[in-house]
């Protein structure tokens, strides 16, 4: 069995989705802090849990048979981070603790981690491969970091294998399941909004970055591309006993306003917009190179086109104007 943190959540859901879809068996762990019921597709075990539930956990890993686990579960807004450093601590390593003492103490080594970008910072050099020295510049990354050496520990002293999965910037939506963060920072979702009037206005944070038209560049990947490669990277942790860190991107950077412009063709509408200080803490450009999961587990992008990614989110959010009902 397949034991699954923060499935409740958007990434965990879609990865849920396809899990079941290709026969494992699921079990969902979610305090649902952060996620929706009803994106928990209803042939996986659900079990309403906190991490922080050391009792509860160690109940779940003696009574199913988990061969692995993949962690999704975590807060992941950036400005809250900065805000409230120390629940990030608690949540996302502390608790990460919980996990990894209940795997270890019950005969579960394998595990797939939801890393990030953040842990790299400000980029030396571009595109980012896995072996650029992480320097994260906010709370959230350095959360993800310390989760990346507590595994190397973990392989060190109990035996655990990991893959860590490092994502850029993740959109779109998968059959009925669609982005419902609350509240919504993400940009892509951010402009959708903004198409549908359930935002006021698009804004655009600095217009004088160096970059080719003065604002930020990204590279975005379509959730369900991300999800295909959890199953592949979940493929090789069961076969194979060895851990590995892959970043997960699309090598290919947009401006924000060149994600914007797109998005006006692609929804057919001039969005309102306006342009805003920079926040603090963003970097001019992040490309990721994803060549190593390319070549290593043969992964490559279906759904890779901004224009395919901007058309999903709008057409989930269409058919849920109001997001999840629970
Ligand atoms: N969304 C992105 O663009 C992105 C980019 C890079 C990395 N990530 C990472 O991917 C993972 C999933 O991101 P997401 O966008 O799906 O987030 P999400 O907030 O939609 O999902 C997180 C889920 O974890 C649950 N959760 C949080 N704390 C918990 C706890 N203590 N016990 C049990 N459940 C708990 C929440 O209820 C939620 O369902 C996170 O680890 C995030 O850091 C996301």
């Amino acid at each position: 069995m397949i034991f699954v943190t923060g499935g409740g959540g958007y990434i965990g859901s879609v990865v849920v989705r396809l899990l079941v879809e290709n026969d494992y068996e699921v079990i969902v762990y979610d305090n649902l802090s952060r996620g929706h019921l009803s994106a928990i597709d209803k042939r996986a075990i659900f079990i309403k849990g906190d991490l922080a539930d050391k009792d509860l956990l160690l109940e779940v890993f003696k009574t199913y048979p988990i061969e692995a686990v993949l962690h999704f579960a975590s807060y992941i807004e950036v400005g809250e981070s900065v805000k409230y450093p120390t629940i990030f601590f608690d949540n996302n390593v502390k608790n990460c603790i919980n996990l990894l003492n209940s795997m270890c103490e019950n005969g579960c080594y394998k595990i797939i981690f939801s890393s990030s970008a953040a842990v790299y910072g400000e980029p030396l050099s571009l595109p980012i491969r896995e072996n650029h020295p992480l320097l994260p510049i906010n709370p959230y990354g350095e959360t993800k970091r310390l989760i990346e050496e507590l595994l190397f520990s973990y392989e060190k002293y109990c035996g655990l294998k990991f893959i860590s999965l490092r994502y850029f910037n993740v959109a779109g939506a998968y059959d009925n399941l669609g982005e419902d963060h609350r509240p919504e920072t993400h940009l892509i979702p951010l402009i959708v909004k903004a198409a549908l009037g359930k935002e006021r206005i698009f804004k655009i944070y600095g217009d004088d970055y160096p970059t080719k038209d003065g604002t930020c560049i990204r590279d975005y990947i379509h959730v369900y591309d991300l999800a295909i490669a959890h199953i592949l990277a979940l493929k090789k942790l069961l076969k194979e006993e060895k851990s590995e860190v892959y970043n997960l991107g699309s090598e290919k950077g947009y401006s924000v306003k060149e994600v914007f412009e797109t998005a006006c063709e692609v929804i057919g509408k001039k969005i309102p917009y306006e342009i805003v200080e920079r926040r603090p803490g963003d970097v001019p450009i992040l490309i990721a190179s994803s060549e190593k999961i390319k070549k290593e587990l043969g992964w490559k992008r279906e759904r890779g086109d901004l224009k395919i990614i901007i058309k999903d989110t709008f057409e989930w959010q269409k058919n849920f104007p109001f997001g999840y009902p629970d």
